[in-house]
């Protein structure tokens, strides 16, 4: 198996290369940042950028140049909202503390939130960060079950948390542990369309056999429904269905990690609803408080009490007043200014600027996603589909030089991960793809 390249590492700063390139502020201050961080500093980009304002889809930095911001799905309303803002000030000012007193903002976000899941996942447990929703699913998995192994996809990340560690093999470079079985993930480029839910299926049902053949119970199968890490895999919709009906009929869980695809990246409110499957566990993060650190899992009843039974359950700092705050801004605002519509509208938009591309550019091997969560995989050639992350890596430079951000994702850091703010419409787009057109003939590719 070729080496997974870390998630870490795509489009990565490094040190020894890059620091003597640079010059003057920014060198002082990336030097001040290595110093503070040790090896644990990642930057992007081979010359690191200052940020001190973001507006919309755009981030300024220290000198005032205005970037748009493709990589951004924490901010899906858009940067410094004044009303995730507004809302979040008030509610420091009046109260903020644990939710071992009763407080109306909680559970008036709690319903709001909960209204937008199927019939009987009807109970939240808040958190602070998206590791800390996906170890506590994993945890609620193995005592609602009582097993212990979990299958993930080979190039998954979901979190920093030990066990979450575990089952992310784009930093543990896929060696998991012995409770861990990794499948494929559904490469929807490599695959025949309906090949893709049947295959994924077998994998599934052979890593069940697997670990069952090696003593271990199967628990939960975790996956990020629009495999972001993986390479970013949407289509075509439903093809999950197979594996989960094949999860639920072994007696596991299905966890869907909604940390990327959540909160209406995808066209929809949640990503899982394009598959037409009912995770019994959703967790969710990044974009819920627009950047207030907030996250949750989203169960039913009984999966929770299985975990209460055991161990109980508190967060000091899940679901606060201002986190609900936050929340509650979020969903106000992606209702009122129609971002999910607005994401399949935009990101179709973009797509097919994008595909119009191919035609001159024979590096462009495939253009997909769905919503505002674009992959955009460069390739060698187009027969082979080779990956070539050079290119990528001087692509994603290039389009930084003409003003846009963007990273990358893979197993081999390929593919152009596209995931701007939900406030992204037909001129942004227009403004990447002229971008991507210019930095594509700089390299003459
Ligand atoms: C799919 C997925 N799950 C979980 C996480 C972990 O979230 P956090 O960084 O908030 O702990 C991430 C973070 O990038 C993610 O992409």
């Amino acid at each position: 198996m070729a080496e997974l390249k870390s998630i870490l590492s795509m489009n990565a700063f490094t040190p020894s290369e890059d620091l003597p390139k640079l010059q003057g502020e920014i060198k002082k201050e990336t030097e001040r940042r290595l110093k503070l961080f040790g090896s644990a500093a990642v930057l992007f980009f081979k010359e690191p950028l200052e940020v001190v304002k973001g507006e919309g889809c755009y981030l300024y930095d220290v000198k005032g140049e205005k970037y748009l911001d493709c990589y951004n799905n924490v901010a899906c309303i858009g940067h410094g909202h004044p009303r995730v803002a507004d809302y979040v000030s008030a509610q420091l000012r009046q109260v903020n503390t644990h939710t071992r007193y009763l407080n109306t903002v909680v559970d008036d976000y709690a319903e709001k939130l909960l209204a937008t899941f199927p019939k009987p996942l009807t109970n939240v447990a808040f958190t602070c960060t998206g590791s800390e929703s996906n170890d506590l699913a994993l945890r609620m998995s193995m005592y609602f079950t009582g097993g212990t192994g979990f299958i993930v996809t080979s190039g998954a990340y979901h979190g920093d948390s030990y066990l979450t560690t575990m089952v992310s093999p784009s930093t543990t470079r896929r060696k998991v542990p012995d409770f861990v079985r990794l499948v494929p993930a559904p490469d929807t480029y490599r695959q025949k369309p309906e090949e893709v839910g049947p295959n994924f299926a077998k994998a599934v049902r052979e890593a069940i056999d697997d670990m069952e053949a090696h003593g271990i119970k199967f628990a939960a199968m975790l996956v990020d429904d629009i495999f972001s890490s993986d390479g970013v895999f949407a289509d075509p919709k439903g093809f999950l269905k197979e594996a989960v009906d094949e999860v639920h009929r072994r007696g596991g869980l299905y966890i869907a990690d909604e940390v990327q695809p959540g909160f209406g990246r995808t066209g929809m409110m949640w990503g899982f609803m394009r598959h037409d499957v009912l995770p019994d566990i959703v967790t969710m993060g990044k974009p819920m408080g627009n950047g207030y650190p907030m996250s949750a899992a989203v169960t039913r009843p009984e999966i929770i009490e299985a975990l209460t039974r055991s161990t109980g359950y508190f967060n000091t700092f899940g679901g606060t007043p201002g986190a609900a705050a936050a929340g509650t801004a979020v969903l106000e605002v992606l209702k009122e200014d129609k971002l999910i519509e607005n994401a399949s509208d935009a990101g179709n938009y973009l797509r097919d600027g994008l595909r119009a591309l191919m035609a001159d550019h024979p590096v462009i091997g495939d253009v997909r996603g769905t919503g505002l969560f674009t992959g955009l995989e460069m390739v060698k050639d187009r027969g082979t589909k080779e990956p070539d992350p050079v290119s990528a890596t001087l692509v994603l430079n290039r389009l930084k030089a003409h003003h846009v951000l963007t990273g990358a994702a893979g197993p081999d850091g390929n593919v152009l991960k596209i995931r701007p703010p939900l406030r992204f419409y037909h001129a942004d787009a227009d403004f990447f793809i002229d971008a991507f057109k210019a930095s594509l003939a700089e390299l003459h590719l």
